[in-house]
């Protein structure tokens, strides 16, 4: 059973990649390098003994697409390409919305024309902009704040309204917390280009002493300690949960739209992963209290009880081992890949 993972060399993607080609499926990646590396891959064939099939290319590329579906037969796609950066999205919305919502397009449209019609799609706890109560059910209200939160919450629109034209499509619509950690072998990791924006990588680069200290955004929140509170997941977690999505969807008698949160349901200040990803790498993290960061919310955490139904699917990794593991993959990988 092959799988099209587009985005396949990135963060999330490559530990898919891993999780499907030792789940048994066999693995086809599309992917245009924009923020990856292709060493990404090599690592997963090595620490997998298994190979993969690479595609370099921009998913909005119809005639590559077309062809990989003509070469292939995929039983479903996993969906990761994209641009995520909020900062830069503010600044280049158009780039934005011609990568992450043309790209999808075409992808949708070359999926239909060769009939593969299951798709899992990564969406963003973003969709639900300042949440109106805690924790986050699926069934909260969207909107978005930032042109990269706009073209999550298009595409899922995009795939809802494909879905009431032909209710053949079985989509699983995920939508993610705060992906973080690493593969425990240490071997593949979150690699940012420049510095990071999110915490977790900030953090463990201020641990290996590539940067100074951290900024913590806010500490007036009304929050245990003041800091802005998060569901952290671990990133091993998540493509689980897409590999129980993929078996779900592949069961269904019918089509069908599902949207699920992956999350732990558990939240954690800025300080309290500071605290953790200390004890796990046993080097200070310093920082210095900064003003709040635009566009932040105070706190955000899943209510993932329809993913455990639904997907039988639940977080397994606590805190400690998302630093544990993150810091492996930085301390072995200080330059990244
Ligand atoms: P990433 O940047 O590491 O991976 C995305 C991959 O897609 C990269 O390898 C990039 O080169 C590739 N890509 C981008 N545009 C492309 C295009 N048009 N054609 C082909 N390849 C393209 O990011 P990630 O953290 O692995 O995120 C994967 C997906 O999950 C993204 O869609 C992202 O928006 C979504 N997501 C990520 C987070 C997070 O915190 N990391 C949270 C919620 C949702
Ligand atoms: C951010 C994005 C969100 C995206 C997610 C994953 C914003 C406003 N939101 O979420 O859309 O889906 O990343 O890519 O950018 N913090 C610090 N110092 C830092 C970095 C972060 O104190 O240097 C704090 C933040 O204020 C926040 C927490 O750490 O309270 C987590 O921040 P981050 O990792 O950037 O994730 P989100 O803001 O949740």
């Amino acid at each position: 059973m092959k799988v099209l993972v587009t985005g396949g060399a990135g963060y999330i993607g490559s530990h898919a990649c891993l999780e499907l080609l030792e789940a048994g499926y066999e693995v086809v990646v599309i992917d245009s390098l924009v923020n990856s590396s292709v060493e990404s891959l090599r690592r997963v064939e090595r620490l997998t003994g298994k190979s993969l099939t690479f595609c370099k290319a921009d998913i909005a590329n119809r005639d590559t697409l077309t062809e990989l579906f003509t070469n292939h037969k995929f039983v479903a796609v996993m969906h990761f390409a994209g641009l995520k950066a909020v900062g830069e999205s503010v600044q280049q919305p158009l780039r934005y919305y011609q990568n992450n919502i043309s790209g999808s397009l075409v992808l949708f449209e070359v999926m239909q024309k060769a009939g593969v019609k299951t798709l899992i799609f990564s969406s963003s706890a973003t969709v639900y902009g300042a949440p109106e109560s805690l924790p986050i059910k699926e069934s909260a209200a969207v909107g978005t704040t930032n042109p990269y939160g706009s073209t999550k919450l298009f595409i899922e629109y995009m795939l809802k309204d494909l879905f009431v034209a032909d209710d053949s499509w079985r989509i699983a619509l995920l939508r993610y917390f705060n992906p973080v950690g690493a593969h425990v072998s240490g071997q593949i990791g979150e690699d940012p280009n420049g510095p990071p924006n999110n915490l977790m990588p900030y953090i463990s680069q201020v641990a290996v002493g590539k940067l100074n200290k951290l900024n913590v955004y806010g500490t007036d929140y009304p929050t245990q300690d003041g800091t802005g509170v998060r569901d952290y997941i671990h990133v091993v977690d998540l493509v689980r949960g897409h590999i129980a999505a993929l078996r779900v969807l592949s069961a269904l008698e019918e089509g069908e739209v599902i949207t699920a949160n992956l999350g732990t349901g558990n939240g954690q200040s800025v300080l309290e992963m500071v605290e953790a990803f200390e004890l796990a790498s046993k080097k200070p993290v310093p920082y210095e209290v900064a003003p709040r960061r635009e566009g932040d919310i105070a706190e955000c955490w899943a209510d993932s009880s329809y993913a455990a139904d639904r997907l039988d699917w639940r977080a397994e990794y606590g805190v400690a081992r998302m630093c544990e593991d993150a810091w492996r993959w930085q301390k072995n990988n200080p330059k990244g890949y």
